[in-house]
C-alpha cells in the first residue's frame, strides 16, 4: 500500500473527486480526515471507507471560514496524532459565472472565498500540522482553465484557479526547505457533479469534448491516481510542480 502510515486531510470529500480521493487514499493505507460543507455526503464517504476496512473521520466545515478550518485541522490532528498530507480539493464553479463583463459580485466573491481564501486558510492551519509531523505533501487542485483562454468564459473561476497556481509556487519555495512539498494538479474536464451542473447547456459539453484529443472526459480516478503519487514518497523530489491531467485539451491547437 502506497500511503501506509500517512494521515491525509482532504477537503470537499463528500463528493466528486474529493470522495474518490478519500476512498482511494484509505485503500492505499492512509487514515483520512474528510472535510466537506455538507454533513450527509461527508458522513457517507466516511461510512464507505469504514465498510471497506479503512479508517476515517468526518470534519464538517466551510473552508472559507477560518474557525471551521482551524477546528477541522485540530480535530483531525488530535484523532490521528498527525497530518502528513493536505489535499486542497474543495472548490465551487457556479453556473452563473460567465464573462467579467456580466460580473455578479456576489458570485465573484463566493468563488474567491472558497477557491482562493479557503485553500489559503487550509494552508494557514494545515501546513503547521505538516511541519509538526516532520514534513509532508500539499496537493492543491487548480484547473486547466487557468492555463488557456476559453470562448465559454467562467472568469471568476478561471481567475481563482490562476491564483491557486501562483500561491502554490510561493508556498513551495517557502516550505520546501522545511520538508513540506507543495504541488498542483490541474484537471481537465472531469465528469463529476460540478461539471454535470454546467452541462445543462449541451453546447457547453460539446465544445469541450471536441477539444480533447483522447476523445473522452476525465474520470475522478484519472486525477486521483496522480494525487496518490503526489501524496506518496514516490514524489519526494517534486515540489512546485503543476501536473496537467486533461486528456491533452490544453495542448490542442487545431
Ligand atoms: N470536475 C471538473 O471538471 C474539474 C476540472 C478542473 C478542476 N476541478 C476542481 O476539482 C475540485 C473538485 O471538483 P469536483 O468536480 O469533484 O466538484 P464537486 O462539486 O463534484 O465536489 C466538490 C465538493 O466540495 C464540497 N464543497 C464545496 N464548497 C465547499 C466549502 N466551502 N467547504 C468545504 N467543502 C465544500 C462540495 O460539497 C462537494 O462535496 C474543485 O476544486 C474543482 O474546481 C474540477
Amino acid at each position: 500500500m502506497r500511503l501506509e502510515g500517512k494521515v491525509a486531510f482532504i477537503t470537499g470529500a463528500g463528493g466528486g473527486m474529493g470522495r474518490e480521493a478519500a476512498l482511494r487514499f484509505a485503500a492505499e493505507g492512509a487514515k483520512v480526515i474528510a472535510n466537506d460543507i455538507r454533513v450527509d455526503t461527508v458522513e457517507e464517504t466516511v461510512e464507505m471507507i469504514r465498510r471497506a476496512g479503512g479508517d476515517a473521520i468526518a470534519v464538517l466545515g466551510d473552508v472559507a471560514t477560518a474557525e471551521d478550518v482551524k477546528r477541522a485541522i485540530e480535530v483531525g490532528e488530535r484523532k490521528f496524532g498527525k497530518i502528513n498530507v493536505l489535499y486542497n480539493n474543495a472548490g465551487v464553479m457556479p453556473a452563473e459565472d460567465g464573462s467579467v463583463l456580466d460580473m455578479d459580485e456576489v458570485v465573484w466573491d463566493r468563488v474567491f472565498a472558497v477557491n482562493v481564501k479557503g485553500l489559503a486558510l487550509c494552508c494557514k492551519y494545515g501546513i503547521p500540522a505538516l511541519l509538526r509531523a516532520g514534513g509532508g505533501s500539499v496537493i492543491n487542485i487548480a484547473s486547466f482553465v487557468a492555463l488557456v483562454g476559453c470562448t465559454v468564459p467562467q472568469d471568476a473561476y478561471t481567475a481563482s484557479k490562476g491564483a491557486v497556481l501562483a500561491l502554490t509556487r510561493s508556498l513551495a519555495v517557502q516550505f520546501g526547505p522545511k520538508g513540506v512539498r507543495v504541488n498542483d494538479i490541474s484537471p481537465g474536464p472531469v465528469l463529476t457533479p460540478l461539471l454535470e451542473k454546467l452541462f445543462t447547456d449541451p453546447e457547453k459539453r460539446a465544445v469541450r469534448l471536441r477539444r480533447i484529443p483522447l476523445g473522452r472526459f476525465g474520470k475522478p480516478a484519472d486525477i486521483v491516481n496522480a494525487a496518490v503519487f503526489l501524496a506518496s514518497d514516490e514524489s519526494s523530489w517534486i515540489n512546485g510542480a503543476n501536473l496537467v491531467i486533461d486528456g491533452g485539451i490544453t495542448v490542442y491547437y487545431f
